[in-house]
């Protein structure tokens, strides 16, 4: 794989894919797979107690020795498990749902690079200020918690702003021609979530896996009753960002009616924290990207990135053939 940027000096990577974190969701042997194969793997913090983190990190060490992520969000934000992240010292923290304050600062302290998730220009300012590494573009068609401006729009607005900060899209972006996309607008790398769910080494239920195949982009729906259902925001989160999941019975029952899901917001939310607990989430909520509609296959991480990157090189050099025919 040939395909390289700056981001990836930065970053200790060789090709310019970043696996997204999955929250609650256990994704050690994919992020693991995604940094062998050259790529940047992440891991989710959500909804875990310290010892099963550290068991996950330490599992993570076991299987590569290649730069990963650790990911914390403002919903809510857990200082403890924040803490033990920076003992950890991966070579990245990345961050979503809000402002990162100060925390950038004690990053850097411990050594460890900062990627900041936006979902509007405004938040891209706020990322600029507090000195983050590398800025990620999340449009509105991401699967899990998202703004709603679409990555078209968001990329570019917020390349122009970054300065010297590398900005990396996501958002919609499942195979090569999405990556070239990115490229042409300026990013120098992309996200793919949605598209790394569906992969072999992924530890989520066949029947999520096998609806992602599926799926229609017009499946994957953002939800307006996240908020009796979802753990609380944490002081400085991006409140207005809500989560796009995949059309389920639980989804159909509650889409709606977010007052009835307020009513019994107690009873839900203890559903829902034994679904996780039980691998069930995806019964539940399983956060889906309209980029179902480009997935037509499971398939092992490292075919992922290897399709992905020759697709992007074949997209971006069929595109500089339009303008070589306009030359001559
Ligand atoms: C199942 C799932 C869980 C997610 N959990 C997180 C998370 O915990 N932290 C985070 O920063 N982003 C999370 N995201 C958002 C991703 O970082 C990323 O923006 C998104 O997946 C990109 O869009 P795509 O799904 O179309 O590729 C999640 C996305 C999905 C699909």
């Amino acid at each position: 794989m040939s395909l390289r940027t700056p981001l990836c000096d930065l970053l200790g990577i060789d090709v310019p894919i970043i696996c997204a974190p999955f929250g609650p969701w256990e994704q050690v042997e994919l992020a693991a797979a995604v940094s062998n194969a050259g790529g940047l793997g992440s891991l989710g913090t959500a909804v875990r107690g310290l010892d099963d983190l550290r068991k996950q990190w330490r599992r993570m060490r076991e299987l590569t020795d290649r730069p990963f992520a650790i990911n914390h969000t403002r919903r809510p934000f857990d200082p403890e498990a924040f803490a033990a992240t920076l003992e950890e010292r991966p070579a990245v923290i990345s961050f979503h749902i809000g402002d990162p304050l100060d925390l950038v600062t004690r990053a850097h302290d411990a050594g460890i690079r900062w990627i900041q998730q936006v979902g509007d220009i405004d938040q891209a300012r706020t990322a600029v200020e507090r000195g983050v590494d590398v800025i990620v573009a999340q449009g509105g068609e991401a699967g899990g918690n998202a703004g709603d401006v679409a990555t078209l729009v968001l990329v570019p607005q917020i390349v122009d702003i970054a300065g010297q900060i590398p900005v990396v899209a996501a958002g919609g972006i499942a195979n090569g021609r999405g990556l070239a996309a990115a490229l042409a607008l300026g990013a120098q790398g992309v996200v793919l979530g949605t598209r790394f769910l569906a992969s072999t080494e992924m530890r989520i239920a066949q029947e999520w896996k096998d609806a992602i195949v599926q799926a229609d982009a017009r499946d994957a729906v953002k939800i307006d009753f996240a908020n009796a259902v979802m753990p609380p925001f944490s002081e400085g989160a991006y409140t207005t960002m809500t989560p796009r999941v995949l059309r389920n019975a639980f989804v159909e029952q509650w889409m709606g009616n977010a007052e009835g899901a307020a009513a019994e917001a107690e009873r839900l939310r203890g559903e829902i924290l034994a679904a996780v607990r039980s691998d069930r989430l995806h019964e539940y909520l399983p956060f889906t990207g309209q980029s179902v509609a480009l997935i037509h296959e499971v398939l092992p991480a490292a075919e992922i990135m290897t399709r992905t990157v020759a697709e992007a090189e074949e997209a971006l050099k069929r595109a500089s053939r339009c303008f070589s025919a306009e030359q001559h």
